[in-house]
């Protein structure tokens, strides 16, 4: 019989295909590891299992215990499954940033999940790391499975993704890329092709710190590293092995959801947006190479995890990512001037200084040359006028932090979505933050809006 004695036996040994609309005209091949094909559906259920393992091996992990861990949710799954078929309760901490399908899928499995903000610094007690630490001492049995620290998960990719690409190739994969979260995949799979004379790329967020970002917030889940600025050390996680990788290509994400959407569509692939960023750096590598080259690259999990994201034409169009079927457009009555910003702890003076007039964005203190500013970075608004009748009532407010002088964040909407459906979509009278690939680039009255939809409804 071929059969599996559990779920557990058939985590890896997933299959390696061809790419081949999407490469049309490149010199080099390209073929992509489906993680996704994993019981669990991720490459995490790899590191789950084989961090389970370890910690029974050792006797950190008994029978009745708990595994705690603070995942973007793919580990969670992994997890959850391994507990699930061994009898062990688990409990999950994720960013509540994370597509709700992940937080859905991690209950169905029987996890408890704990949610908590993925925008504190790094030292906060409310960290996800931190938190699913505290849960892991403080519950009898606790054992937690601390995916970025423990060598279990990029071993196991040394162990297998690594050999199993080696294999599936007869030993003609010339280009490794991936996406580096916690930095497993790339780091065990890269160490043991490397061996064989591979070339190691990572495929990183074009604001990540991991390839010299700002560290500000990007939308593609689970890859690069996001810095909190009050982030006093930025801890990087040891499973990560920088010296693995030959170097990065740096994707923003209008190309890595690009290049996922194309993947679904034009080679039948439903893959995330990590997968996508991981095509598209494979995309540029190949393009750069010859027929003697093959280019594997890793698509971690299933574009199912995030219908109501990358695969949503509304999320995508009200973060700018998508322009609507028709105009007319936001971006047509949206004044061609840039995004006016005061950094948060700035003073009143100063910000009048920069900025007589109009509205200003107070964003997250950051430093960054961009133009644009990630919009989950823009705070609040203050209008110059306003602080300046302020100042010439009680001229002491002048010294005061800006900050406590914004209004609430405002209401987001793509530049290219439809005017009147945009009018009608937002509530209230603030001003009105417009995006174009999920960064800011302007900030407009809401009569503005207003004004043109009456015109053009
Ligand atoms: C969707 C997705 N992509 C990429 C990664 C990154 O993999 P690694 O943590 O091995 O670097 C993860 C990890 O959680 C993931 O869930």
């Amino acid at each position: 019989m071929s059969v599996h004695e559990s779920v557990l036996d058939a985590v890896g040994d997933t299959p390696l295909f061809r790419l081949n609309r999407i490469t049309e005209g490149l010199p080099a091949a390209v073929y992509v590891k489906v993680e996704f094909a994993n019981p669990g559906g991720s490459v995490k259920d790899r590191a789950a299992l084989a961090m389970v393992r370890e910690a029974e091996r050792l006797g950190d992990l008994r029978p009745g215990g708990v595994i705690v861990e603070g995942t973007s949710g793919n580990t969670g799954v992994g997890l959850a499954m391994v507990a699930a078929q061994r009898g062990y309760r688990t409990i999950v901490v994720t960013p509540d940033t994370i597509a709700r399908e992940k937080v859905a899928l991690l209950r169905a499995y029987g996890a408890q999940v704990v949610q908590t903000s993925g925008k504190v610094p790094r030292d906060h007690p409310d960290h996800v790391n931190n938190m699913a630490r505290r849960i892991a001492e403080e519950t009898p049995g606790g054992w937690h499975a601390n995916q970025y620290d423990n060598p279990a998960n990029p071993r196991i990719h040394e162990l297998t993704t690594g050999p199993e690409i080696w294999e599936q190739t007869g030993g003609r994969v010339t280009h490794l890329v991936a996406g580096v979260g916690t930095g497993g995949t790339i780091s065990g799979t890269g160490r043991y092709l490397k061996q064989h004379g591979v070339t190691v790329i990572g495929a990183d967020p074009a604001t990540s710190v991991y390839s010299g970002g700002d560290g500000s917030p990007y939308f593609v889940e689970s890859i690069g590293h996001y810095l909190h600025p009050a982030s006093s050390v930025d801890v990087w996680p040891t499973a990560y092995d920088q010296g693995v990788l030959d170097r990065f290509e740096r994707i923003p994400d209008r190309e890595s959801l690009m290049v996922a959407r194309r993947l679904a569509r034009e080679e039948g692939l439903l893959v995330g947006g990590s997968a996508g960023t991981a095509v598209a750096a494979a995309l540029r590598v190949a393009a750069e190479l010859g027929p003697e080259h093959l280019v594997v690259a890793i698509l971690p999990d299933s574009g199912r995890n995030y219908l109501s994201k990358y695969f949503d034409d509304d999320w995508m169009t009200h973060l700018g990512f998508l322009d609507a079927p028709q105009g007319p457009f936001v971006r047509d009555v949206v004044p061609q001037r840039g995004l006016a910003v005061a950094h948060a702890g700035h003073t009143v003076a100063a910000v009048l200084d920069a900025h007589p007039e109009g509205l200003v964005a107070v964003v997250v203190a950051r430093e960054s040359d961009a133009p644009t500013r990630s919009a989950p970075e823009v705070l609040g608004v203050v209008e110059a006028a306003q602080l300046r009748t302020l100042v010439a009532a009680d001229p002491a407010r002048a010294g005061d932090d800006v900050a406590t002088h914004a209004g609430p964040a405002p209401a987001l909407v793509g530049a290219g979505e439809n005017l009147v459906d945009a009018r009608a979509r937002l509530d209230g009278d603030g001003p009105v933050l417009v995006l174009v690939d999920g960064r800011a680039i302007t900030l407009v009255a809401r009569d503005v809006l207003e004004q043109a939809s009456a015109t053009s409804g």
